[in-house]
Formats: C-alpha cells, structure tokens, sequence
C-alpha cells in the first residue's frame, strides 16, 4: 500500500491509474521548503512525511509548475501562488510580448520508503525524450530512508486562454494545436506530465521486484 500526501483528489485518481498497489490518500500538510528545484522540494516532503506518518508504509507527494522558457523558468516552483495572485489570463499577458512563447509543465514524483528495501541501481525504464531539464531522476538515503525521484514534462505553448476543462494553467497552455483545457481527462493524463512521473515510478517499482 502507498500513501499519497496531498489534498488534490485528482492526483490520486491519476496515481491509481499507473500504480501497481492500493493507493490510499492522506491529507498532511508537510513544510514546502523554498527552492528553485521541484525534486529538492519534493524529496524533503516526502522524507518528512514518512517519518510523520510512522514510517512503516511507503509514501509519495507530487510537486508540479508551470515553467516558462523566456521568463528562466518562472513561475516555476511558484505556480500556484502565481495563479491565485496574477491569475493565469494576467501571466500569459506577460508572455505575449516575448518572441518565445515556449513553456513546459514539470512534475517530480517522489517516493520514501525503508532503504532496505530499495535496490539503487533499478532503472527507472523510460527515457523521457521530452524534456530539456537540468534535474534527474535518482535516489537518495539518508538515516535509513530511501528516497526516489521522478520527473516528468511536457512541453508546449503559453497562447491565450481557450477551454473548459482541466484545472490551474491549463486554458493557456497548448499543446499539440489544443490547449489542456481543451482535453477530456483521459486525454490530458496520457500525455501529462504527471503522468510521465509516475510511469517512471510504476517502471521502477516493477523493477524492484
Ligand atoms: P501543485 O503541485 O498542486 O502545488 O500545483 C502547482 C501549481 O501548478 C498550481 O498552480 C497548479 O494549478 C499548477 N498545475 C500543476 N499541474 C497542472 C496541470 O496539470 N494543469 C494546470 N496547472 C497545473
């Protein structure tokens, strides 16, 4: 059993979808250090909750962004604080006048568990030939607990907003000719970039084995 920390349903969805195990969701609220880099800030979430919630069940959290190409990446690791005090129509109005409208959503997965039962050099199996990023996948331990992580990205447009669906930046992110808002559900999430994360995971798990 896996215990995802987050309080968004819909990641959990997401993560029921591509995981091998049962996928319980639990609502902790762990300190969010402030970094420029997604995997640092997910991997100390994740290693604070495990020990928070007793250490005995693997755990995961997922951190994502909106990286924006001619802003050097911003808002970055500040999405959603971006979102509720520019809004996204105000961050696209930003983007406009650049020659670059290119952008990509980025997200890392990270998984603690006990760090005996980790074996390091597992693949994680997929190359993922979408990205351009300075992060990579790897493990980490410390005191004990392993701590995996997994990037995922999709790259695209910022354009003005256009849709319905979806959730945050998503009516002006395009990518492909529509915009993410422009997707069903299932559309989005086979090209997702959290989507991409946690085939890596499941990949690794399965190696794991
Ligand atoms: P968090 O990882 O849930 O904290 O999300 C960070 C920020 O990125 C929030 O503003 C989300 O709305 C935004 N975000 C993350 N994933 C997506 C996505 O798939 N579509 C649109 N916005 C996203």
């Amino acid at each position: 059993m896996l215990r995802f920390v987050t309080g968004n349903e819909g990641k959990v969805r997401e993560a029921r979808e591509y995981l091998p195990m049962d996928v319980e969701q639990v609502d902790y609220d762990y300190v969010e250090v402030q970094s420029d880099d997604l995997a640092a800030i997910a991997a100390r979430g994740a290693r604070e909750s495990f020990h928070e919630l007793g250490g005995d069940q693997p755990v995961a959290v997922e951190d994502s962004g909106l990286f924006v190409d001619a802003l050097a990446g911003f808002p970055g690791p500040y999405s959603a604080y971006v979102e509720h005090s520019l809004g996204i129509e105000r961050l696209h109005r930003l983007v406009e006048p650049e020659d670059d409208h290119r952008a990509a959503f980025r997200s890392i997965v990270a998984y603690a568990t006990d760090a005996d039962s980790v074996d390091e050099a597992a693949p994680s199996g997929r190359s993922d030939t979408d990205t351009s990023t300075d992060w990579h996948d790897g493990v980490t331990v410390e005191d004990g607990v392993a701590v995996a992580t997994f990037e995922g990205a999709v790259r695209g447009e910022i354009v003005p907003p256009r849709g319905d669906g979806g959730f945050g930046y998503d009516p002006i992110f395009e990518h492909d000719g529509r915009t993410m808002a422009e997707r069903s559900t299932a559309e989005k999430n086979a090209i997702s970039h959290r989507g991409r994360a946690l085939a890596k995971l499941a990949d690794w798990l399965a190696a794991q084995a």
